[in-house]
């Protein structure tokens, strides 16, 4: 049988007979679905598989005795693919997911495996393991894109449904309060039972009204847009601790400043997902939200804590199906920023950081 791992540097691992251990070893290279390259301690290529071949274009013939790093990780990865020889010619195993050249020049997506082959405390080569995720990491940037598209519309609606209680139902409520005005002060005081309804109707009107309000600010913040984080914020913990008895500590520095829109109400959100993941999922009864201007980029922490007895673990955010933790890392990411959660003591911390020059294009 013609196969390419006659120089593979291996002892029998099998046991029995060595020649038959190699052919047996030889199929299971030749025919793994993984590309698989074995380099010498040169990092010099010495033997590929036919899926390698197919990954990448080159033949076997052509990758022999070339540099490896500068055959498939052209400049914008060469770097980053030579701190990886360096690693496993030190003897450390290595993973991770990057972008390779193809002969052809077309860039694909791979999950890198690189072995370092120690025979006897000698390093005699390297074992590296490619992947074809290219289909995988589009698949997942357009469910990205999908699920920001998502989110887009929805704060559409948010402030269409914010306009429409604002302007009509609220109106309407404002004219019924008044007319309950006129009833009341032509009724007199004579009819105390009819009085007294009146006086239900009226403040049954004020609570609806308050609530309607609420609702429309909370769909979408008015202050956000006209005064920016530090009232918006204000306000939003301020109702927050009122309904629920949570006591919030806002601490926004005052060199914050306006961002951009998008920004500003990206901020807004993840304050509100996080409040609303205090009174679903803790029992702590103290949050203390902190904002604030670092060098380059704006900086926002929410974590509740205060749990006298530690109760049972939080749950890991990253295994949940839940898509709040999820939407607040999207925008974040979207506007070139990051969110990290994380528990400590009891508590939940959610930290999102944005660059302080997202512009409103963003
Ligand atoms: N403050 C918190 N304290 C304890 N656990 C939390 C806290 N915030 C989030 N979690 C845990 O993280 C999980 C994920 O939160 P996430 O906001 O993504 O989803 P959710 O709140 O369950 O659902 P939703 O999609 O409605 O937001 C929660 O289900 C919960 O187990
Ligand atoms: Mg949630």
């Amino acid at each position: 049988m013609q196969t390419h791992w006659n120089s593979l540097p291996v002892d029998s691992p099998f046991g029995g007979n060595p020649d038959s251990d190699r052919a047996y070893l030889e199929l299971l290279i030749e025919h793994s679905p993984v590309a698989i390259v074995i380099l010498n301690s040169a990092h010099q290529a010495e033997q590929c598989n036919p899926t390698f071949e197919r990954m990448f274009g080159y033949t076997r013939a052509e990758i022999v005795a070339r540099n490896f790093d500068e055959l498939i990780a052209a400049e914008e990865t060469l770097n980053e693919a030579r701190e990886c020889t360096l690693s496993v010619l030190h003897g450390e195993k290595m993973h991770l997911v990057t972008r390779r050249r193809r002969k052809d020049g077309l860039w694909i997506d791979v999950d890198v495996h690189g072995i370092p082959l120690v025979i006897d405390g000698v390093l005699r080569g390297v074992y590296g393991l490619y992947i074809d995720i290219t289909d995988r990491t589009r698949a997942e940037s357009s469910l990205r894109q999908l699920s920001l598209e998502l989110m887009h519309l929805q704060e559409k609606e948010k402030r269409r449904i914010a306009r429409e209680l604002h302007d009509a139902t609220s109106q309407e409520l404002a004219l019924l309060s008044m007319s309950l005005g006129k009833l009341q002060r032509k009724l007199g005081s004579e009819d105390r039972e009819l009085v007294e309804l009146v006086d239900n109707i009226k403040e049954l009107t004020r609570q609806c009204t308050q609530k309607i309000r609420s609702a429309s600010y909370l769909l979408h913040p008015p202050l956000l847009q006209e005064a920016g984080l530090i009232p918006a914020i204000s306000w939003l913990a301020e109702g927050f601790a009122e309904r629920t008895g949570i006591r919030v500590n806002v601490r926004i520095s005052s060199k914050l400043g306006r961002l951009a829109e998008i920004a500003e109400l990206a901020i807004f959100r993840v304050v509100q997902e996080s409040l609303s993941n205090v009174i679903r999922h803790s029992t702590n009864k103290i949050v203390d939200i902190r904002l604030s201007r670092r060098t380059g980029s704006i900086e926002l922490s929410v974590t509740d804590r205060g749990r006298q007895h530690r109760g049972a673990a939080i749950a890991d955010p990253v295994r949940s199906h839940g898509v709040g933790i999820a939407g607040m890392r999207e925008r974040m990411q979207e506007l070139g920023g990051h969110l990290q959660v994380r528990s400590v003591s009891g508590g939940m911390t959610v930290v999102a950081s944005l660059p302080a020059g997202v512009r409103a294009s963003a």
